[in-house]
C-alpha cells in the first residue's frame, strides 16, 4: 500500500456541516405533535412556504407522503405507531444530515414515542411543537369525518377517542390553534426557529 498517494479527502465522506455551508443554513427537525385535526399539517405546510420564501431549504413529512409510501404496511396499533415514528425519525435524521430543515407532522401520541424520535434525531436537533386545541374543537372540525366514525365504533384505536394521547411534557411551544390564526402561530414558530437555522453569510 502506498499510503502517501492517498489523499486525506478521500478518507472521509462529506459532513452535515459541509452541506449546511453549501446552502448557508443550519438544519433542525421541527416536530409537530397533536390530535388528528389539530392543525399540524396546516401549520407545517404554512411554515414550509414561509421558510422557502426566506430562502431556506426544507422538507415536510406527513401522513400523506409517509403512510402512503414507506410506511404503507403499518396501521394504528401501539406497536405500529411506534414503528411508524421510528422510521419517520430515521428519515428525518437523513434529511438533517443533508442540511435540510425537516418538518414532521404526526400525531406521535405518547411520551415514549416522542422520546424515541428525539433520541434518534438528537435532542439538540429536535424542536417539539404541541399543536393543542381542545379535543372538542378537533372533533367538531372533523375534516376527514374520522371522529364521527370513531364514535360509532367504525374505526378502532382512534387517538383521543379510543386510543390515548399524552400531552408532551416540555414542548418548545404549546399552540392552541382554536385561539390564534395560522399567521400568529407561524410568527411564534419563526421567532424560535429562525435564529437556530440562519447560516453565517
Ligand atoms: S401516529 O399516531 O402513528 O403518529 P399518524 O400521524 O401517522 O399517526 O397518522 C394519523 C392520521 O391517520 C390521522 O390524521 C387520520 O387521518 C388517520 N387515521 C386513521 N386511523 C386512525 C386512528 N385509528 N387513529 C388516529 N389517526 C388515524
Amino acid at each position: 500500500m502506498h499510503k502517501e498517494h492517498i489523499y486525506p479527502i478521500f478518507d472521509k465522506t462529506l459532513t452535515r456541516e459541509d452541506r449546511e455551508k453549501l446552502i448557508n443554513q443550519k438544519s433542525k427537525v421541527v416536530w409537530f405533535t397533536g390530535l388528528s385535526g389539530s392543525g399540524k399539517s396546516t401549520l407545517a405546510s404554512a411554515l414550509e412556504k414561509v421558510l422557502y420564501e426566506k430562502g431556506f431549504l426544507c422538507k415536510l413529512l406527513d401522513g400523506d407522503n409517509i403512510r402512503t409510501g414507506i410506511n404503507n404496511n403499518l396501521g394504528f396499533s401501539e406497536e405500529d405507531r411506534v414503528e411508524n415514528i421510528r422510521r419517520i425519525a430515521e428519515v428525518c435524521k437523513l434529511f438533517l444530515n443533508c442540511g435540510v430543515i425537516t418538518l414532521a407532522a404526526f400525531i406521535s401520541p405518547t411520551n415514549e414515542i416522542r422520546k424515541q424520535a428525539m433520541s434518534i434525531i438528537g435532542e439538540e436537533n429536535f424542536i417539539e411543537i404541541f399543536v393543542n386545541p381542545p379535543l372538542e374543537v378537533c372533533e367538531n372540525r372533523d375534516t376527514k369525518g374520522l371522529y364521527a366514525k370513531a364514535r360509532k365504533g367504525e374505526i378502532k384505536d382512534f387517538t383521543g377517542i379510543s386510543s390515548p394521547f399524552e400531552a408532551p411534557e416540555n414542548p418548545a411551544l404549546d399552540l392552541d390553534t382554536s385561539n390564534c390564526t395560522v399567521v400568529e402561530s407561524i410568527e411564534k414558530i419563526m421567532a424560535l426557529l429562525e435564529p437556530e437555522i440562519k447560516g453565517n453569510c
